[in-house]
């Protein structure tokens, strides 16, 4: 099969292009800004967009084919009952918190239509070091901005509070070895982004 007509959907075997140029593409990574999550409001991806989107995230590159991460998807009315459990567990750590923190909590996940958590899954003692599955899940988690993004869709990745809380993690049903690697919270910008300060990159050239 001539890579120029490989599928978008390919099979292990089919020939794929190596590269093509891409002005578009060019362009788009290097205006990418994350949409904050406050900024988001609907639509959300589509239920097709949405296994798209998933598809590019599974699409990251991983040492062993171990493909270690999974998704949790939260959409529709699972956002704010999720939402409910933040803000119970954020009141037995925090019982003096106050009432606008706690409203914060009972709506978090109702930030934006979608909101895809990243779960790390490593497996231990294996010859692929753990070191290079969690860059695995990391990566996953910008393939899923940058689908996003190509979308027509702002994006944030996001850990806060709940990511490292043990009951949450609990909540979210991850065994041993599993770890969020980033909620990637998706939805229609209400305004755009506005650029941030940022660093030239630290290049050294090796001579
Ligand atoms: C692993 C990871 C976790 C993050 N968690 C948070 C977070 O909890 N809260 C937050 O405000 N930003 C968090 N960020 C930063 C934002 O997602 C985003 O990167 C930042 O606002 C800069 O935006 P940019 O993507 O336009 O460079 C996190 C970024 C990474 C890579």
């Amino acid at each position: 099969m001539a890579a120029s007509s490989a599928p978008v959907s390919p099979n292990a075997g089919d020939v794929l292009p190596a590269a093509h140029k891409n002005k578009a593409a060019v362009k788009m990574l290097l205006q990418r800004r994350s949409t904050l999550a406050k900024n988001m409001t609907e639509p959300g991806p589509s239920r097709d967009e949405l296994e798209t989107l998933l598809t590019i995230g599974g699409r990251t590159p991983d040492h062993g084919k171990l493909f270690p991460w999974r998704f949790i998807v939260f959409q529709g009315e699972a956002r704010s009952r999720f939402s409910q459990r933040l803000e119970a567990r954020f009141k037995d750590i925090e019982p003096e918190a106050p009432p606008e923190r706690l409203a914060l909590e009972r709506t978090r996940f109702e930030r934006a239509p979608a909101v895809i958590a990243v779960i790390s899954d490593v497996t231990e003692n294996h010859k692929i070091p753990l070191w290079e599955q969690e860059l695995s899940a990391g990566a996953v988690c910008q393939n899923l901005l940058i689908g996003a993004n190509a979308m027509g869709y702002g994006a944030q990745w996001l850990t806060e509070w709940y990511t490292y809380d043990r009951v949450i993690k609990s909540e979210l049903g991850l065994g041993s070895g599993e770890r969020v690697a980033g909620f990637i919270y998706v939805g229609t910008a209400s305004e755009d982004p506005v650029e941030r300060p940022r660093k030239a990159p630290r290049v050294s050239h090796w001579s």
